[in-house]
């Protein structure tokens, strides 16, 4: 593959948004048959130069080559035409249609609908052929995330793509899903596929990256360097410019007074099935308590419960005495809750408000931003400049609508008002997902500054890395019961691994 031809050659592309230079004259190449990582902070403009060859944006200037010959797309069709598929971040399938309607939509096949079965057995064969499963005849609202995400490539591959185009398709993903999902990768290239493979998560670049191009802050800093003689701190000193640690340090610190108790909790999930099962946990000043578990255990439940957005059916849940069980969110928030929520696009920010209108959010009725009745521009404004250099939030100015942030600083936004509200339990569900080395780097630290300054912290996270990097506490959701409470200190990830499958260990 070395000396493969190029499939794509990029060429001094400039690519211009209202106040934003998201693409400096970018270079970059694909050659056929290769894995190429696309690197970058959040907001580098990785998304915005793999709109520009898959159709979807116009570069204000530069050349694209395909095959060796230039190219001008006006829309994704062309570039699907010229063998251009990209599976973007959010999907875009329609839920109440089935997978195969979703792979034909938009394409002129004649009739379809009369031989629908035909055309689940043309699905079904290249899913053979890539060893892509999912049922051709589910509805899409009935598919788990991964199973979304298969459709989405399955539907680039009906139409014929050479070159997928893959943007962060990891950070949605559970571990499981995601070592099956670099097998696909290996499988797609091995029949002949080329790959833009778009992550965060260095170690997935370190496993499948055959080149590696980073961009920083529009700009090119390293191009095509093979990946081999590369490694993980390189990657990052390229993305983000300097060092990065890779394991923040927690200094040792006594606990104070309980601030969380939850006792016997029980919640159902949105089907009414029930999500927790009489889960009791307590978290003093000062102290971070992991949960650990895989997806779908009564992780969200717990959150929204503790946060007033789920009905506890039994059970109390008190912060600093006061109960907040079956109270309306304005409680949680009152008695000094904050929530990093993770889905952060629906209900943690207002696409269409400022910035500033973002972080200020939980703290106009208070001085110095508001009174009650009305707000300080002045002071409201400068406080959102405040969080926005201390969170490097990439963005022309705090006036930015929070709807054209790249994904990763939309969700330092949240972080930082919800982090800065000097809360007494900050309830944080998945808080690094997503987010580029540098931002995780201070995203935790930020964290640790909070338990120092006496904010008891739940942090629900399916990195492992990051439980054990952070809390003091380790407990283990599985079906929606505690399996376990372990020393952050001395837990190792066999035994949590053990107890998040629904084992106990035997006493030795
Ligand atoms: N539609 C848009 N309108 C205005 N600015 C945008 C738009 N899309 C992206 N940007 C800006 O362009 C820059 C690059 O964004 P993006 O390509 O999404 O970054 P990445 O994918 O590397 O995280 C960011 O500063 C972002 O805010
Ligand atoms: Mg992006």
């Amino acid at each position: 593959m070395p000396d493969a031809p190029y499939a794509v050659q990029m060429e001094n592309i400039v690519i211009r948004f209202p106040g934003v230079l998201a693409n400096d004259r970018v270079n970059f190449t694909l050659k056929q048959g290769e894995i190429h990582a696309l690197l970058g902070e959040n907001g580098a403009g990785k998304s915005t130069l793999m709109s520009a060859l898959s159709g979807l944006y116009k570069p204000t200037s530069g050349v694209i080559r395909v095959n060796g010959k230039p190219v001008r797309f006006n829309s994704p069709k062309d570039a699907i035409a010229a063998g251009i598929g990209m599976v973007h971040q959010h999907f875009m399938l329609v839920p109440t249609q089935t997978v195969t309607e979703n792979i034909l939509l938009g394409l002129d096949t004649p009739r379809f609908f009369m031989n629908l079965p035909e055309y689940d057995r043309r699905v079904l064969a290249l899913q053979d052929q890539f060893g892509l499963r999912v049922d051709p005849t589910a509805h899409i609202w009935q598919l788990a995330v991964g199973e979304q995400q298969r459709v989405e490539i399955l539907k680039t591959l009906y139409r014929g793509a050479n070159v997928l185009i893959f943007d962060e398709p990891t950070a949605v993903l559970a571990p499981a899903e995601i070592a099956e999902f670099i097998q696909t990768m290996r499988s797609l290239v091995a029949q002949g596929k080329s790959i833009i493979f778009i992550s965060h998560k260095l170690h997935e670049v370190e496993a499948v990256a055959d080149r590696i191009t980073v961009l920083r802050k529009g700009k090119v800093t390293a191009e095509g360097l093979p990946m081999a003689g590369l490694n993980r701190a390189k990657l990052a000193q390229l993305m983000v410019g300097r060092d990065v640690v890779f394991a923040v340090k927690k200094d040792a610190q006594e606990a104070g007074n309980t601030i969380l108790e939850v006792r016997n909790l029980q919640a159902a999930n949105n089907k009414g099935t029930p999500a927790l099962r009489g889960v009791s946990l307590t978290i003093r000043a000062g102290e971070i308590l992991g949960i650990a578990g895989v997806a779908g255990n009564g992780q969200s439940e717990l959150a929204e419960c503790i946060t007033g957005l789920r009905v506890c059916e039994t059970g109390s849940v008190q912060v600093d005495g006061r109960e907040l069980a079956n109270q309306p969110p304005i409680t949680a928030i009152q008695s000094g809750v904050s929530h990093i929520p993770e889905d952060r696009t629906r209900v943690g920010s207002a696409p269409n408000l400022t910035i500033t209108d973002n972080v200020i959010m939980k703290r106009y009725r208070t001085a110095p931003i508001g009174n009650g009745a009305t707000i300080d521009a002045a002071q409201a404004a400068s406080y959102a400049q405040k969080l926005k250099q201390t969170y490097d939030i990439l963005a022309p100015s705090v006036r930015t609508q929070a709807r054209k942030l790249s994904g990763g600083n939309l969700q330092k936004v949240i972080l930082s008002r919800e982090i800065s509200a000097n809360p007494r339990l900050i309830v944080a569900v998945q808080p690094t997902r997503g987010l580029d080395v540098g931002a995780v780097e201070a995203i935790q630290e930020h964290l640790l500054d909070q338990r120092k300054q006496g904010a008891a912290i739940l942090l629900i996270s399916e990195e492992l890395e990051e439980l054990l990097t952070l809390s003091d506490r380790i407990a283990v959701l599985f079906d929606g019961r505690v399996m376990g409470v372990v020393e952050g200190a001395t837990a190792s990830v066999e035994e949590i691994g053990l107890m998040m499958m629904g084992t106990v260990q035997e006493e030795a």
